[in-house]
């Protein structure tokens, strides 16, 4: 039959299943049947060839998988992206297909080698031509959708699959005319799951059950309002009949047993054009992102992200370095469905290091605020990234870079970080993403780390003792050398801290000048003061390790005592507070600041009730700070992270490893984690800093 849809195929002649790469090869090695498997494809054949021209490529001895040419890559007018397979078994069949791809004057690309990009197995157009979808996971790595959004000049939308049965996307998910889907929706993540309930209408969507799943329904071969596959349960065909499909059933048991099917027998050849899709409804922006691109995984963090927040993408420019550790730029236009989509991956685009365009010529734009405290829906929220805005057409740094903050412009112009509740009326502030960049040099790798260094001691079955010792030797290292220079640490502190032995650590810090602030709640000072007028910490002796009778009570008496005084300096200089870790404060003149909270006891006089006043206070304490130490208490600690700019030193122990992971990881290296118990990190600490100056002083 002649006509303008041409398939290309692989008769079986040397087909097998000689290994495993996929789930379905498991167990079936040398089981499949050569006759029966030559009948199913002479059946599969002949189906198609009565509706479509099937052209044919040669098998080759020795690549038992040739069978497969959905494979063989992506073919779009003229051009294909030809397959880089993940697995060798496969990629001798490179050759053969771009020989014959050119054969038939197609303009062949080739992906970087190492790029995996498994052809259209993994990425299958929309049949109205309006996008390509494109899985990774398994067979593909996201990376080569960029290139091949680029080459092909169309937009991709990323689909992560998640059921390693399910590796190809042409295995669980099959585009048909009219803007239909057939798919199985559990073979992909929650993101692409909403993606496609973005782009498909319900009506438009076939979602199946596993059962006709692991029968690869989905791997169907559609030609207008044929469906054709191995099998569909009654109630599947009454679906697609109920929309306009008719299924044709052919057994393909056989390539099963290699997890493939009909789809993946066959490649269509004739993908015509589509002109410049409408994107009706989409909004459009372009970044653009300089750096070590790939090396560092940035294009996959930004494409991953723009997927993750609902929205698609297109490389325009992908120019590419020699090699994979190149600096090298790309263009990237993202289309998001709603306004409020695109605003948050345009944020989350920019805190990588993506600067919108045109914002070479383009201002950032400024709304005047009209009630005190309240922004405009769409004003920018600020990272702890150093960043500059375009006003009067000059680049500005913006001071006091903290997260989440408002970025207010005044005359000359200055650019400050503001607070929600700061706001005034009268105050210009940013809305938008245009006009705005984060400074990063392209040598700093550090913004893309996936995750702080996090080290594990007592907290995990893995002994790590000495990363604890080494990250200690840091630590003092670093301490001893800012104490030299005259730089600022700040000490943000849990009870726990006094709780395990570590307040005569602290306590020493503090009084040997390594500490220039303390900030903590109310409980550490009232649990440091217990222990050095009553020697014990809520209650429990701390040379013994047992409770006191009648301690329970020992923590209120310690706060009377203060309460009485009017101030825990007033104790210190009354001598009814003779030692400890506020003690220690009073007498060395390092400031301190306590936050209440709603279970605070007392509190103490000094503690501050009024949140918002001990906000200031910190964020005034931690101005200048080279390195902060987080010692077991994730909710000041995180309170700190935030008022902090990027830059600051941090390091966050806890013997909780979810404590420090969140805390330790602001996608900088800045910031370390330490899983230990506290009290040992400080005597530790301790003694490292005694080896440093010689002295060997028992703690
Ligand atoms: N055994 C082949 C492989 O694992 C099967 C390929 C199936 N092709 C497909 N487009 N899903 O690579």
């Amino acid at each position: 039959m002649t006509s303008s849809i041409r398939f290309l195929m692989c008769a079986p002649h040397h087909y097998e299943v000689d290994y495993v790469i996929n789930p379905w090869m498991e167990g079936n090695i040398h089981r499949a049947s050569l006759a029966t498997a030559q009948e199913q494809w002479q059946n599969l054949y002949q189906i198609i060839a009565d509706r479509a021209d099937v052209d044919l490529v040669k098998p080759q001895q020795g690549w038992p998988d040739m069978v497969f040419t959905a494979n063989a890559g992506l073919i779009l007018g003229n051009q294909v992206v030809l397959s880089r397979f993940l697995h060798p078994e496969r990629q001798g069949e490179e050759p053969f297909f771009k020989d014959w791809f050119e054969s038939q004057g197609h303009q062949v690309f080739t992906l970087p080698a190492e790029l995996p990009f498994e052809g259209a197995g993994d990425a299958l157009l929309d049949r109205e031509g309006r996008w390509l979808w494109a899985g990774y996971g398994f067979r593909t790595e996201l990376d080569s959708h960029g290139l091949v959004a680029q080459w092909l000049n169309i937009e991709v939308l990323s689909l992560h699959l998640m059921d390693e049965r399910f590796y190809h996307l042409d295995t669980c998910f099959c585009p048909l005319t009219g803007g239909y889907l057939l798919y199985y929706p559990p073979a992909f993540d929650a993101y692409s799951n909403r993606l496609i309930e973005l782009r498909v209408p319900p009506e438009k969507r076939i979602a199946i059950d596993e059962p006709d799943a692991i029968t690869f329904a989905c791997n169907a071969v559609n030609i207008d309002r044929i469906v054709i596959m191995n099998k569909a349960s009654t109630e599947l065909k009454e679906r697609m009949a109920a929309v306009g499909f008719e299924v044709v059933e052919t057994p393909l048991t056989e390539f099963l047993k290699a997890g493939g099917a009909a789809k993946c027998l066959t490649l269509r050849v004739t993908e015509p054009l589509h002109p410049e899709p409408a994107r009706e409804g989409l909004l459009s922006r372009t970044v653009t992102m300089t750096g070590h691109l790939l090396d560092s995984g940035l294009v996959s963090r930004a494409l991953d992200l723009v997927m993750e927040g609902g929205g698609s993408f297109q490389v325009l420019n992908f120019d590419l370095g020699a090699q994979r550790q190149s600096t090298s730029s790309a263009d990237i236009r993202v289309s998001a469905p709603s306004h409020e989509i695109m605003d948050e991956i345009m944020a989350q685009l920019i805190d990588l290091g993506a600067v919108a365009l045109p914002t070479e010529q383009q201002d950032a734009r400024l709304v005047t605020i009209t009630q005190a405290g309240v922004a405009p829906d769409d004003f920018y929220s600020s990272t702890i990234y150093p960043t500059e805005v375009r006003v009067q057409g000059q680049w500005v740094r913006v001071h006091n870079q903290r997260m989440d903050g408002v970025v207010v412009i005044a005359d000359s112009p200055v650019a400050t970080c503001k607070l929600l509740r700061d706001l005034q009326v009268g105050d210009q502030v940013i809305v938008g993403y245009d006009g705005i960049r984060s400074v990063r040099s392209t040598t700093d790798r550090s913004r893309v780390a996936p995750q702080a260094e996090e080290f594990s001691f007592m907290g995990s079955g893995v002994s790590s003792e000495r990363r604890v010792e080494l990250i200690v030797e840091q630590v003092a290292w670093e301490l001893r050398r800012l104490r030299d220079q005259g730089g600022r640490v700040a000490v943000v502190a849990g009870p726990v801290v006094i709780h395990t032995g570590g307040g005569n650590h602290l306590s020493r810090l503090i009084r040997e000048g390594y500490v220039q602030a303390l900030l903590g709640g109310n409980a550490i000072a009232v649990h440091d003061i217990e222990q050095a007028m009553l020697g014990t910490s809520l209650g429990v002796d701390m040379n013994q390790g047992t409770s006191v009778r009648g301690g329970h009570r020992h923590h209120l008496r310690a706060i009377n005592s203060i309460r009485r005084c009017g101030s825990i300096a007033n104790a210190v200089d009354q001598g009814v507070l003779t030692r400890g870790v506020l003690y220690e404060c009073v007498k060395n003149n390092v400031p301190f600041s306590l936050a209440g909270s709603i279970r605070d006891d007392g509190p103490l006089p000094d503690t501050k009730m009024d949140l918002l006043e001990a906000q200031a206070d910190y964020a005034r304490l931690i101005e200048g700070c080279d390195l902060i130490l987080m010692l077991s208490t994730m909710l000041h600690a995180i309170g700190v992270g935030n008022m902090t700019p990027a830059g600051v030193k941090m390091v966050c122990v806890d013997i909780n490893p979810a404590v420090v992971t969140k805390l330790a990881d602001r996608g900088s290296l800045e910031s370390t984690g330490v899983v230990t118990d506290v009290g040992l990190f400080l005597s530790l600490l301790v003694k490292q800093l005694d080896r440093l100056t010689q002295r060997h002083v028992v703690v």
